[in-house]
């Protein structure tokens, strides 16, 4: 297993939609680095929407899209930091402790299990998670040769804002079971979609 730790305490605002907040924001991290690679980026950032087929308007699409898709790729402006993580190492194959972007995804934005869990539409939140899911791929497979991992990763229904009081996982356990599942991934798991607990999960 490979060792996650350090990681960086940042306390430092940023905006994933706006350019110059994530800018500043990969300024900010390259001054605490020293000179060093990042090894680790998880975009975690999302908004949710409810929106059905009735309610929907496309300025929510927009704006859902804009922070769950736009906002993960914008964020690839940390792209030289992952890069130089990767060079440093100086190690065959891919890990998180060498250099990965974690994309946080949901089950209710794949495609093939559309049909088994449809009971909420969602239809702005579930389809920027299918894009955000090809754009987790097309990373993977832009970024291998360049020694960095990119895998998808469902955190299960979980206590928080978004999850709600109802859902069943405490934000520790899924944390939890995020970090052991991070410690793990390699080569075999670049590209793929995996839950909280390790288990695979199709696009
Ligand atoms: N909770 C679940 O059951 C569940 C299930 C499946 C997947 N997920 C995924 O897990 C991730 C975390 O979800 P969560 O449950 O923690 O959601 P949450 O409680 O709604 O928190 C979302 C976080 O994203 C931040 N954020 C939103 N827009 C942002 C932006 N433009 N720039 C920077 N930060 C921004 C919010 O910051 P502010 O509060 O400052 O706006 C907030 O801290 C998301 O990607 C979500 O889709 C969650």
């Amino acid at each position: 297993m490979a060792d996650l730790s350090p990681l960086l305490p940042l306390d430092f605002p940023a905006d994933a939609v706006s350019l110059a907040s994530v800018r500043a924001a990969v300024k900010e991290v390259e001054s605490q680095l020293n000179g060093k690679g990042l090894n680790l980026l998880i975009n975690n950032a999302a908004v949710n929407s409810h929106a059905t087929l009735q309610s929907v308007q496309p300025e929510e699409m927009i704006s859902v899209f804009t922070t769950n898709v736009v906002g993960p790729i914008q964020v690839a402006k940390f792209l030289p930091l992952l890069k130089r993580a990767a060079e440093e190492a100086g190690k065959e194959g891919l890990s998180c402790s060498k250099a990965a972007i974690i994309n946080m995804s949901t089950n209710v934005g794949s495609i093939e299990l559309c049909f088994k869990v449809l009971e909420i539409p969602m239809y702005p939140y579930r389809a920027s998670k299918a894009a955000l899911n090809m754009v987790t791929r097309c990373l993977a497979a832009e970024l291998k040769d360049a020694g960095i991992l990119c895998t998808a990763i469902h955190p299960g229904w979980v206590k928080t804002d978004m999850g709600t009081e109802k859902a069943p996982l405490t934000m520790e356990c899924s944390v939890q079971g995020i970090l052991s599942v991070l410690a793990g991934l390699s080569q075999a798991t670049t590209g793929e979609f995996l839950d909280w607990e390790g288990k695979s999960l199709p696009w």
